[in-house]
This record gives structure tokens, C-alpha cells and sequence, in this order.
């Protein structure tokens, strides 16, 4: 093959996602290829972060720090990261590249406790990241001419705006519901007809429920392809949800601070991990406690500096995310592992170290339960106490079965994570739902 000029690999945003059949012709370059375009990408961002942003320029001349350092991919090595506290320090532009008038979009996230996070988008930006989410429908399976049905929340949160902007520049009929109403959800999608949804893994439970409910045959809906992500969710998960609607689930990943949903995507055929697109976000795995980089394979925290962005370029950000990255398979670019925790996520239960996705895979096991659940932490003196709060299946509802079913989930948890669970096995609709993202864990040790 011969090389490309960065222009044609990069898909700049002028360029709109090819028609059927076809893939940007960076997703089949070859390693080297993509190594030139992130190398020359990520000089200038170097640059433009420590010329226009003043905090990257102190950041960088605090830890010995200069763009011109950067010789080789390696060398990034040498430049300090950014935590999510750096943005909160720098609430709410201070952090940006570009005046404030530049921006054509600010999104947020929430954040449990004090100020949200804040992050801007110029034009260019907007465009960037709706090619990068068209990229990650085709890749899982949409096509244009297709109607998506959009369940993430529109507003602040990427997961609405991102998945709609995407799915337009791949050329498909958007339907923007956003979150909640479930029972119209359901209306819309049996009236429509939609090829793809995009939602929480969690709330498509509460959609199948409603699906039940309404008694239409879920595995009769349009549906072909849903494209989860914005939580972990377990491959059990994409099981349940792939055999209840007889459809495709794909993974997609990505935060705010490093561009919205579309960092990552899993491609349908293969369903073996995420493509990360590389041209645009450059992944790094570190060791947690020391920061070192790891080499591929080994699992530590995904760190991530953006190539492309003008507003705000993000420079080594520790995203909490534990994974590890792996060779390309279906596309040349490198695949991380499915997500199944963040480092702040993680239960720490007499010692014993849990994430929430080790419990789903455990209930998804038990036929009397369904896969709506909640985690909560209590602690009477110094013992720690795990409840695992999970609704019965609407035919193992009664008090028999639902004691059943407890005993079950408790013994295969006691089994393959070695602690004792208590089990409240509730009735269909017992437990907290969301629209959104789903809290999984409840810790009320924290204000004993
Ligand atoms: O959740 C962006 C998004 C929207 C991604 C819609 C996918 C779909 P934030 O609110 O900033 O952004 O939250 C980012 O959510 O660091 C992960 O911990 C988690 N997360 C996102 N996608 C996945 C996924 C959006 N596919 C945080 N698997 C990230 C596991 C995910 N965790």
C-alpha cells in the first residue's frame, strides 16, 4: 500500500464516512501508517496545548516539561498526566485552548460530589467526534438509510448530542427520545420500526420489561442492533439482551473529557473488544500505583491524549477505566479489553476486592432472577456487609422461590468470589431504576 498523506488517513472532518461497503481508509492502514499520523498529530497538539492553554503551559513547565521533547510516541512518557481534579480546579474554561467565543458547544458531566466537569467543543471538534461515532455505527453494524433511536440523555451529558450528531453524518433518520418515559420508548420503537437503538445497557433492561409488559414480542421489533455503553456491562449481559430481542449488542466507550461516547467501538463481526480510534485518541495502559506504562496485554489504567481536538486537548488523562490493550483484529487499530470496572468503583469487602460486574455475571446465572440489581455497603462495628438487592423473574415471584433463587445467587457469589452475600431477592419492579447510567452500589460505610 502505498503511503498516505496524513490528510487522506485522518478523515478530517470535511469528509464524510463512505457510503455502504466502505471504511475510512485509516481503519485498514498499516501499524506503521498509524504511527506516523498519531506521531505528527500528537506534536501539534503537544504544541497548541502549551501555547493557548495556561494550564497546560504551567503543567508542563512545573514537572520539566516541552513539546519539543517529544521525538518518538514513547517520549510522551515524559509529560505529566491530568486527573479529573485538574478540571475541577480550572472550573469552568480555565483549562481550554481557544477563547471562549470560539466554542460552539459545552458539555458536562455531573460529578456526585461539588462542580460538574466542563468541556468545549469548536466546529471542527463537533465534526471530528460526529465522524468518530459514524465510524463506531458502522462498525456495528448500521448502515446509512437506517433509523437510529437515540435513548441516551440529550443535555449536558455527551451520550444524546453524540450519538445523534453520528448518527447523521453516517447518513441515518435520528429519532432523539433521550432517556425516560419507557412505556412511550416502547410506542416509538413498535410504531417506527428503528433499526438501532443506542442506550444504557441497564435502562434496555427496563425497555425489555416494558416490551413484556405491553405484550409485544421484543424478539419481533426492528431492532438489529443496539449500541450500549456509557457503564460497564458484562458479555453474560450482551447474552441476555442479544437472545431477549434476537439482535446484536455492541460495546461503545468514551467519556466526556476525552471527547463523548465514540472513543472506542466493538466491531459486529467480531465482538472481541473495542477499536479504539487511534487516529484520534492515543491510549496508553499504566500501572495504577506507580504510573509506569505497561506494555500491551497487561491490564492497568487506560490513560488517553487526544490528537485532533482544538478546544480541548487533553493530555495523558487518567480515566479510572481498568483494561488492557490488544492487537487489531477486525480493523488495524489496537482494541482494549470490555471495561468491567473503575478503579473508584471497586468494592473493597473484608478485604476482598469486587467489582459490580462480577456480581452481574454471577445472578445472570440463576434463572429465577433478572439482571436488575443494586449493591448496597453497610458496616456494624468493623464488619463490612454486602446486600445484593435483585428483582425475581416475574414467574419466581413468590416467597418460595424467591428464597430459592436468593440462596442460589448467594452460593455461586460465595463460590467464585469467596464472601459471604446476603441476598434481598425482591419482587419485579423492587429496585431503583434509571434512565441513565445505573447506580450499582450503594456504600453507606462512608457515613457510619
Ligand atoms: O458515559 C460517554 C458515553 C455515552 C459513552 C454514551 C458511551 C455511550 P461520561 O459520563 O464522562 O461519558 O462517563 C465516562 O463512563 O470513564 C467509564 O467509566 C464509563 N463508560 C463509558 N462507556 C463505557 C463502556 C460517557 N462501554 C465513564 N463500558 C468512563 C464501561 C463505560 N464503562
Amino acid at each position: 500500500m502505498q503511503a498516505q498523506s496524513d490528510k487522506d488517513l485522518g478523515a478530517p472532518a470535511s469528509i464524510s464516512i463512505q457510503g455502504e461497503g466502505g471504511l475510512e481508509p485509516i481503519e485498514t492502514a498499516s501499524r506503521d501508517e498509524i504511527s506516523a499520523v498519531q506521531l505528527s498529530r500528537m506534536k501539534e497538539t503537544l504544541k497548541r496545548a502549551y501555547e493557548n492553554s495556561s494550564f497546560y503551559r504551567a503543567h508542563f513547565d512545573t514537572h520539566g516539561a516541552h513539546p519539543d521533547d517529544l521525538k518518538e510516541l514513547a517520549d510522551l512518557a515524559r509529560f505529566p498526566f491530568t486527573v479529573k481534579q485538574d478540571l475541577r480546579d480550572n472550573y469552568p474554561f480555565s483549562m481550554f485552548s481557544v477563547p471562549r467565543e470560539k466554542l460552539a458547544r459545552i458539555h458536562a458531566s455531573s460529578g456526585t460530589t461539588g462542580k460538574p466537569t466542563v468541556v468545549g467543543y469548536t466546529l471542527k471538534d463537533v465534526d471530528t467526534w460526529a465522524q468518530v461515532v459514524a465510524r463506531s455505527i458502522y462498525a456495528s453494524g448500521g448502515r446509512p438509510g437506517e433509523m437510529v433511536h437515540v435513548a441516551y440523555g440529550y443535555g449536558l451529558f455527551t451520550g444524546g448530542l453524540g450519538a445523534h450528531y453520528g448518527a447523521e453524518k453516517l447518513g441515518c433518520t435520528v429519532v432523539p427520545v433521550s432517556g425516560g418515559m419507557t412505556e412511550r420508548q416502547v410506542t416509538l420503537i413498535d410504531d417506527f420500526k428503528p433499526e438501532i437503538i443506542m442506550i444504557t445497557p441497564s435502562y434496555m433492561l427496563s425497555v425489555l420489561d416494558e416490551f413484556r409488559r405491553a405484550g409485544i414480542d421484543p424478539r419481533e421489533s426492528s431492532l438489529k442492533v443496539g449500541i450500549f455503553g456509557a457503564e460497564p456491562w458484562t458479555n453474560s449481559m450482551r447474552q441476555e439482551i442479544e437472545d431477549s430481542f434476537n439482535m446484536d449488542a455492541v460495546d461503545i466507550y468514551g467519556l466526556s473529557e476525552v471527547m463523548g461516547p465514540g472513543v472506542a467501538n466493538e466491531c459486529v463481526e467480531t465482538k472481541d473488544g473495542l477499536h479504539i480510534w487511534e487516529d484520534h485518541f492515543y491510549p496508553e495502559i499504566i500501572d495504577p500505583d506507580t504510573g509506569a506504562v505497561l506494555p500491551d496485554g497487561q491490564k492497568g489504567e487506560l490513560v488517553f491524549t487526544s490528537l485532533t481536538k482544538e478546544a480541548f486537548p487533553i493530555i495523558r488523562y487518567r480515566t479510572r477505566d481498568l483494561t488492557c490493550l490488544l492487537p487489531g483484529t477486525a480493523r488495524t487499530m489496537r482494541r482494549m479489553e470490555k471495561v468491567t470496572g473503575r478503579s473508584d468503583d471497586m468494592m473493597i469487602v473484608r478485604g476482598v476486592n469486587i467489582f459490580p460486574t462480577q456480581i452481574e455475571e454471577q445472578l445472570l446465572k440463576c434463572a429465577g432472577l433478572s439482571p436488575h440489581y443494586q449493591i448496597e455497603l453497610t458496616r456494624a462495628g468493623r464488619m463490612d456487609t454486602m446486600t445484593i438487592m435483585v428483582e425475581s423473574m416475574p414467574d419466581a415471584a413468590d416467597d418460595a422461590a424467591r428464597e430459592k433463587s436468593g440462596s442460589e445467587l448467594a452460593a455461586h457469589v460465595k463460590s467464585t468470589l469467596g464472601v459471604t452475600a446476603k441476598v434481598d431477592v425482591r419482587v419485579p419492579g423492587g429496585v431503583e431504576r434509571s434512565a441513565g447510567k445505573a447506580r450499582r452500589v450503594v456504600d453507606l460505610r462512608k457515613t457510619d
